[in-house]
């Protein structure tokens, strides 16, 4: 079976030249997700002789003359108009000529986030991490012992770390859904929600197979019973349209180095208006005073701006403005049709050459995630030979494809064929 969809699948990519395959390196490993030092360029120089430019916007993203690069998922390269922001920042802060670019960036990136995601400006705080802002809401949150927070498998590592620390501090309960074929529904959070439900948490899209949850169902669930719903949108921000307001979601926050195509550093953090009064901050700070009054008094100010206490990371702030400009300019509706398509493609590669899929079928994200029953010893280096850049996951039996805006058929293939190459 493996060995014949193996030969159908040859027969059909040979027309689309993979014995012409750049030697570059580029395999990445889950353990090395969020570090740069794990984006590895290829020692040869290869260009892509591929004209195939859905978006238009290889020639803004050189790490495609390099590298079938399927790994935004774990790293979003830097596209050339935010890598000329960054060398701009660093020109200014050299130079001192106009010393309110940090200032102005700031606030144009708040102007941008809005408009791009259906936010109000006083909704949104630029955070370090992502990490940071459920960290903030459970220190902001009073808890009693017995309270629940609902979460499921197909989170990120940091909800688990923070939530078994809630329970040792404050005695209250970590809920997490187990997954059925790479899914939770809503009858399954419902299942677990009741009355002493005082959170519900999901990756909005799933960082482990690409999941996507219904916002606006969950928060009715969440809101129903009394609770709040968060939203880790650091795999979704930037991979379809979305308006906040909408979704009904309480609070969403998302680092810029993936989708966003930002750096690390800047996470824009929504808080829902109606939560502001009582949200507090977790720390205090020079940059969270509205007005100072006689005697070291202040009045603090009241916007989601009261959770940025010191000066912010200028110049990740400056890569996010620059990428929210870009992305703008690129449409998030284009980015969505292109790259859902485009990994639909892939899944339908990686079936036929008999892989197990962890990611559930119709689902609307650009990450596929497939077990794919060949030697990890093997199938690493025959990536990296290859210049395909991926992420493997689970002891290395899953592979994590990450299909980005500036993807193309022949990335896929270059993909496809190294593990045809191997079944
Ligand atoms: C779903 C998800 N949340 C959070 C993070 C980490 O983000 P940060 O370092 O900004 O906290 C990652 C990184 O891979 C992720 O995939």
């Amino acid at each position: 079976m493996k060995s014949l969809n193996r030969r159908r699948f040859l027969g059909r990519t040979a027309a689309a030249g993979l014995a012409a395959l750049p030697v570059t390196r580029g395999l990445t490993a889950e353990s090395t997700a969020g570090d740069p030092s794990s984006v590895s360029a290829g020692p040869s120089y290869a260009p892509d002789r591929s004209n195939d430019d859905p978006l238009g916007v290889r020639a803004s993203f050189p790490v495609t003359e390099e590298l079938a690069y399927l790994n935004t998922a774990s790293v979003g390269p830097l596209p050339v108009p935010v890598r000329d922001a960054l060398h701009a920042y660093a020109d200014e802060k050299m130079h001192r000529r106009n010393t309110s670019v940090g200032r102005e960036a700031i606030a144009s990136a708040r102007t941008r986030f809005s408009r791009l995601f259906g936010a109000d400006e006083e909704e949104l705080a630029f955070l370090y991490a992502t990490s940071g802002a459920e960290n903030i809401i459970v220190s902001a949150m009073d808890w009693r012992a017995g309270d629940n927070v609902v979460v499921d498998e197909l989170h990120f590592v940091t909800t688990f770390v923070l939530y078994r620390e809630l329970e040792r501090k404050a005695g209250i309960e970590l809920r997490s859904i187990p997954s059925k074929g790479g899914a939770v529904t809503l009858d399954d959070f419902a299942a677990h929600t009741d009355q002493r439900t005082r959170l519900i948490s999901v990756a909005w899209v799933s960082n482990r197979n690409g999941f996507r949850y219904d916002l606006p169902a969950l928060a009715d669930l969440a809101h129903a019973h009394g609770a709040y719903l968060y939203a880790d949108a650091i795999q979704a921000w930037g991979t379809f349209p979305t308006n906040l307001h909408a979704e009904k979601v309480d609070f969403a926050c998302g680092n810029g180095y993936k989708w966003l195509h930002g750096d690390f550093g800047c996470a824009p953090f929504y808080v829902r208006r109606e939560h502001l009064e009582w949200m507090t901050a977790d720390r205090y700070g020079h940059r969270q005073v509205a007005e100072t009054l006689p005697g070291h008094r202040f009045r603090l100010k009241t916007s989601a701006e009261k959770l940025e206490y010191a000066n912010p990371a200028y110049g990740p702030v400056a890569a996010m403005d620059a990428a929210l400009g870009f992305l703008e300019g690129v449409g998030l509706d284009r980015i969505a049709s292109h790259t859902h398509a485009l990994a639909s493609e892939l899944r339908a590669g990686a079936e036929a050459l008999g892989m197990r899929m962890f990611t559930p079928p119709d689902n609307p994200s650009a990450i596929v995630s497939f077990y794919h029953g060949l030697d990890p010893e093997r199938l690493g280096p025959a990536l990296a030979e290859a210049g395909v850049a991926i992420t493997f996951q689970e002891e290395g039996d899953l592979l994590r494809a990450a299909v980005g805006m500036f993807n193309n058929r022949s990335d896929v293939d270059r993909l496809l064929g190294v593990l045809a190459g191997l079944v």
